[in-house]
């Protein structure tokens, strides 16, 4: 990554230092999940889409897909499309490929924001390549920071797709979707997918895998702080484990420790007892409820909700009036 400011001295990157050593300092210990998201991270989240137990996105996908046209709420015209932690395209090309009554696209503008540099680069110049007429703005970012969009004097269409909501505890969700309401403003839009509730016995193999790729993203934030964090972590002494926290309605990932060990993490010194656990990802689990709760708490307007056959995955419109 070409930008000089985000490098500590020694090559450390002075971001990824300081949100990981918070984390591994406290009791007990914890590593934000924004920081999966290095290219290898990208390239394992990737995989793990593809899995035959990771359901949420073939199932959002084949949602989206299939709802086409219906999901825009009528008459968005010169409309900007506005994702948060898109760092793929994807999910937002069937928006952006929607065309208005009268032929043209519906949306002119699409801005992403995400934590991952290099995916932005490649995702504007795919965009550029597909649809050269689209004012495409990446802004790398993490996008619960506060946020100043560019000019935009069309509709707004904020997209938080992936159910990436749940990774939010349920305060964060409200404060992300109220900063959101306020930067995309006044009569604005948003559409929101997040995973339902359901069984554990069909939640909990997404998130451990038969062919380890989960184990694998999950231990990949280790050799991320090894490259970037000055950090010594021997990643055979630690394993993934994904639980179903049914108080707390959500799945949980942690990386445990396999032995009494001691790690460096630039030039500080993290002692780790055996079973203790680094406290890496949250993913909740939404009923459509929740969801309407959450979005009100924020100012918006919950309009319309889509769910699949089965029931695993809801697309939500919210309304800013
Ligand atoms: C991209 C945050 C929605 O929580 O399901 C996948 C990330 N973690 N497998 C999720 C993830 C483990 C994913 N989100």
């Amino acid at each position: 990554m070409p930008n000089e400011s985000g490098f500590a001295p020694r090559g450390l990157r002075a971001d990824v230092v300081e949100s990981a050593l918070a984390g591994l300092i406290a009791a007990p210990k914890t590593l934000p999940a924004k920081l999966f998201y290095d290219a290898e991270g990208c390239r394992l989240f990737y995989r793990i889409t593809n899995l035959p137990e990771y359901y949420l996105t073939r199932t959002e996908t084949a949602l989206l897909r299939s709802l086409g046209g219906t999901l825009l709420p009528d008459g968005l015209h010169d409309a900007a499309l506005v994702e948060f932690g898109g760092s793929d395209e994807t999910k937002a090309r069937f928006l952006l490929d929607l065309r208005a009554s009268s032929g043209e696209p519906v949306f002119d503008t699409y801005v992403s924001i995400d934590v991952a540099e290099t995916a932005l680069t490649d995702l504007r110049q795919r965009l550029a390549v597909s649809h050269p007429y689209l004012m495409t703005v990446p802004i790398a970012a993490d996008f619960m920071a506060p946020l100043r969009l560019p000019p935009l004097t069309g509709d707004r269409l904020g997209f938080f797709p992936g159910s990436t909501i749940g990774n939010l505890d349920p305060g964060a969700a409200v404060d992300f979707l109220g900063a959101a309401r306020e930067s995309l403003g006044p009569n604005s839009w948003f559409l929101l997918g997040a995973d339902l509730r359901k069984s554990p016995a069909i939640l909990l193999p997404a998130y451990n895998d038969a062919e380890g790729v989960t184990a694998a993203f999950n231990l990949n934030l280790l050799r991320r702080l090894n490259r970037e964090a000055g950090a010594d972590f021997d990643l055979r002494c630690f394993r993934h484990q994904a639980i179903w926290n049914a108080e707390a309605g959500r799945i949980e990932m942690h990386l445990v420790s396999a032995c009494d060990q001691t790690a460096q993490v630039a030039g500080h010194t993290i002692m780790f007892a055996e079973g203790e656990s680094i406290h890496t990802e949250n993913s909740y689990k939404f009923t459509p409820r929740m969801i309407s709760d959450i979005a009100a708490a924020a100012g918006w307007e919950l309009r319309s909700v889509w769910t699949d056959p089965a029931n695993y995955f809801g697309v939500f419109l919210l309304r800013h009036g």
